[in-house]
Order: structure tokens, then C-alpha cells, then sequence
């Protein structure tokens, strides 16, 4: 059987024959279907993105109705254990685990890159006290480019590297000092001895005392957080990356786009607003009443609901134990977990959510965690960015990589008036 699709066209009776590749035609094959010479010729109509492939890509792979999400092959649940978040991050972005030397080499380029300019200091004091720390490090992002003005050179590879490289560094900084701002405390300089996860906390939460020591356990659950957001093939914010990337723009101002999708309280804002939703209903016995409001339309059950996980997200159920791990550790009770745990067993039986397959994603559990940490609501989608700088880096180097990619610029559908004649302002 050849690996093709005959299409008829019943306008004009005309046969068709299409290649599949890889499960997938070309929507450029659809522009030969023409009812005459003067047609532009047939478009395929896809808002949003629902069944329509933007790239090939190697990095990340999920199975969304058998709950799976592999990164560059590595089970999501082997690495949550294994791995460290700079590992997964080299992972994510050369394609293999790194030799021994090759960590260490990467965990010295990025540990010896943390400290920004100055001038960044400068014009993060400049927000207003209260600003959200998200809506400051999308600004502050931008503005890093401005410091690397030899980044615009995005066809070179040396100098490709070298931001990827900055990027991971010292975007953490930035997230920590827009925290520090919003508290009114003086900005903490990184601290190279501290690994990665640690040197972030530091330069959020160290105060008088002359070294930041972290718990370990609270370290290794912010590396399985930052681990399980690395990257989550084409979702909004990497496409944004990707879509802002193939204009050729500097990597910096790619990033602050990626990081403004990231932002809604449908991507990496939801983790927000499912604490908000928690302590909005503030008590267990409340949650069925929550529950029948959801599902007569009065909102959304937020952390719940993917997509492309038809299953549940194998991030939330690893989240779930970390949260348990947490709470234990700090022997912490947290009345909002206890919610989430309720409204999780109602919605998991529930016809509605069965029904439309909806589960828990990897924000239903997530803010539990970093609010048990210490970190405040407004943070919480900036440390889902720091998360997934590596996977959005990825996708804008494999973009550069790949010699076919062409500036991302898609069609419409035109639903406007046809042409008319200008009415000067007295005539209307
Ligand atoms: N609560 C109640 N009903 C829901 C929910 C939810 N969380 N999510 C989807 N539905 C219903 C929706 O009303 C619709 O019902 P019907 O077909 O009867 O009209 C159906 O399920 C399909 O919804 P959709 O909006 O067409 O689905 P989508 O694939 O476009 O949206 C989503 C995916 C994640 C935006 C959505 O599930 C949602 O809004 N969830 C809540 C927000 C959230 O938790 N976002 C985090 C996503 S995971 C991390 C990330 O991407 O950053």
C-alpha cells in the first residue's frame, strides 16, 4: 500500500494523490486543489494549532493518552529521581547525557555566569514596589539583550552557545531579584560556591547571615520541579520561543515573549491561580458545591485539564509525593493540600471530568509545593520559567540548527469587508 491520501475534489471531480510522511501531510499540498488558474488554491484551517505539526523536533516526546513525556528518550519519572537540573538541561539542549568532564565543564560556565550588569540592578529599582515579579522578568529579560548586542548574530554558532550558556545563568538572578524587590530587601549577589538550585534559593530568601544553607531536601525538590518544567515539546510559550526566534531576533528577546505566553493563567500562570481557587474555597466540605459550580460553567477547575494529556500528567502524579515529601519534611499541615487532595478524589469520580478526561496537570500540585518553600503566589510563575528556560532555549537553537526553517507566518481565513471607497469624515 503506498503511503499516500487520494483526495477528490467534488467541485471539480479531480483526483489528488498527497505523500504521507511521518503520519502527516504537507498543508502545502492542499494549495495544487484549485478550481481554476485564478485560485490561490486550497488551505488548511487550524486556529490554535489542534491538529496541525509546526516543526519535526528530536527534544521532547509525549503520548498524551498514555500519560508518557520523554525527554530526548529519558522517561520524565527516571530523570525526576536521577538526574539534576543542569544535567537535564544539557540533556535538553546537546541531545545526550553529559560525560562526567562535560558536566562539570557545563556546571562551571553557568555557575560563573550568574552575575548580571549592574545597570540591571538599576532598572529593576525602578518598578513600582508591588509590580508582579512575572511582569518584571519579562521586561528584564528583554532588556539583558541590550547588554549583548552581539547576540542578534544568531547564525553563528559560537556566539549561539554563548547565550544559551548566559541565559541559563543569569536569567535565575533576575527571577530572584524581582522577589526581592516586591519585599523591599536588598538585591543578593549570586554565590558560586552553591550549586544551582541553591544559589537560587540564596539569592531569594538570604538575609544577615554570611552563608545561605539551604535544606538539603527543599534543594532537591526545587531541582525535581525545575526538572519536571524543562520542556514540554510545542506548548504556547515554546512556540512563542520558536515563532519569535525564526525572525532571526536576539535570543533575549525571544525569551521575553516565550515568557510573556508563559505568563496567562492558561499555561504557567495556572499554578497561581489554582492556589487562589484553593483558598477561595477555603474548606473540604466545600469542595463538592465548588465542584457542581465547575461543572454548571461557573469557571474552571484550574490545574485540571490538559491539551494534550488525555491521562494524568505524569509530572502531577510525581508532584503529588513531592508535595507529601515536603510537607512531612517541614512537618508542615497545609489546609489547602487537604483541598486539593478532596477536590482531586471528587473530580476523579466524577462524571463531568471523566467524561471530558480531565486530570491533574503538573500545576495542580506544583504551587502547593512552592508555597510550603516559602515562595510567595506572585512568584510562582517565574519559577516555572526558570524551569523551562533549557526547553525553551532547545527549541530555539534546534530551530537555528535546522537550515529548512523559515520565518514562522501563517495564513488566515479573511472575514473582513471587500474592497470600499474612503467616505471623507463629514459624509459619515
Ligand atoms: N475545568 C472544567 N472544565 C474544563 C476544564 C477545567 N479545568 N478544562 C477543560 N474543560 C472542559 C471545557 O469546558 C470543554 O467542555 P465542553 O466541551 O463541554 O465545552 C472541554 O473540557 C474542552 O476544553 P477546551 O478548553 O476546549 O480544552 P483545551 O484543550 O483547549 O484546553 C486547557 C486545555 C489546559 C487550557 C484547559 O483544560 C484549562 O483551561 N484548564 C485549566 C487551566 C490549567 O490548569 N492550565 C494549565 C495547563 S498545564 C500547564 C501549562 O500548559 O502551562
Amino acid at each position: 500500500m503506498p503511503d499516500t491520501l487520494t483526495l477528490t475534489d467534488n467541485r471539480t471531480g479531480l483526483t489528488y494523490e498527497v505523500p504521507i510522511e511521518d503520519g502527516a501531510v504537507r498543508a502545502n499540498a492542499l494549495r495544487q486543489i484549485k478550481v481554476d488558474e485564478a485560485d490561490f488554491g486550497l488551505m488548511s484551517y487550524d486556529p490554535a494549532f489542534l491538529n496541525t505539526a509546526s516543526v519535526r523536533s528530536a527534544i521532547t516526546f509525549i503520548d498524551g493518552d498514555a500519560g508518557i513525556l520523554r525527554y530526548r528518550g529519558y522517561p520524565i519519572d527516571q530523570l525526576a529521581v536521577e538526574s539534576t537540573y543542569l544535567e537535564t538541561a544539557f540533556l535538553l539542549l546537546f541531545g545526550e547525557l553529559p560525560t562526567k568532564d562535560e558536566l562539570a565543564r557545563f556546571e562551571h560556565e553557568v555557575t560563573f555566569h550568574t552575575f548580571v550588569h549592574e545597570n540591571v540592578k538599576t532598572l529593576m529599582t525602578g518598578f513600582r514596589y508591588d509590580a508582579h515579579p512575572m511582569g518584571m522578568f519579562v521586561s528584564v529579560v528583554a532588556a539583558l539583550g541590550t547588554l549583548y548586542p552581539e547576540a542578534a548574530k544568531v547564525d553563528d554558532p559560537d556566539v549561539r552557545l554563548a547565550q544559551v550558556i548566559r541565559l541559563i545563568a543569569k536569567v535565575p538572578t533576575i527571577a530572584a531579584w524581582s522577589y526581592r524587590h516586591n519585599k523591599g530587601l536588598p538585591y543578593v549577589y549570586p554565590d558560586n560556591d552553591l550549586g544551582f538550585a541553591e544559589n537560587f534559593l540564596s539569592m531569594m530568601f538570604k538575609m544577615a547571615e554570611p552563608k545561605y544553607e539551604p535544606d538539603p531536601a527543599l534543594v532537591r525538590a526545587l531541582e525535581v520541579l525545575f526538572i519536571l518544567h524543562a520542556d514540554h515539546e510545542q506548548n504556547c510559550s515554546a512556540n512563542a520561543m520558536r515563532a519569535i526566534g525564526s525572525s532571526k531576533v536576539d535570543p533575549y528577546s525571544a525569551m521575553a515573549g516565550a515568557a510573556a505566553a508563559l505568563y496567562g493563567p492558561l499555561h504557567g500562570g495556572a499554578n497561581e491561580a489554582v492556589l487562589r481557587m484553593l483558598a477561595q474555597i477555603g474548606d473540604v466540605k466545600n469542595v463538592p458545591e465548588f465542584v457542581e459550580r465547575v461543572k454548571s460553567g461557573e469557571g474552571r477547575l484550574m490545574g485540571f485539564g490538559h491539551r494534550v494529556y488525555k491521562n494524568y500528567d505524569p509530572r502531577a502524579k510525581i508532584l503529588k509525593v513531592t508535595a507529601e515529601r515536603v510537607l512531612s519534611e517541614l512537618q508542615s499541615k497545609d489546609v489547602l493540600f487537604d483541598i486539593a487532595l478532596e477536590l482531586e478524589a471528587v473530580a476523579l469520580t466524577d462524571d463531568y471530568f471523566i467524561d471530558h478526561k480531565l486530570y491533574p496537570n503538573v500545576d495542580f500540585y506544583s504551587g502547593l509545593i512552592y508555597r510550603a518553600m516559602g515562595f510567595p503566589t506572585n512568584m510562582f510563575p517565574v519559577l516555572f520559567a526558570i524551569g523551562r528556560l533549557p526547553g525553551w532555549i532547545a527549541h530555539w537553537k534546534e530551530g537555528h540548527e535546522n537550515p529548512k526553517t523559515k520565518i514562522g507566518r501563517p495564513r488566515q481565513i479573511y472575514t473582513g469587508p471587500t474592497e470600499r471607497k474612503y467616505v471623507a469624515i463629514d459624509m459619515r
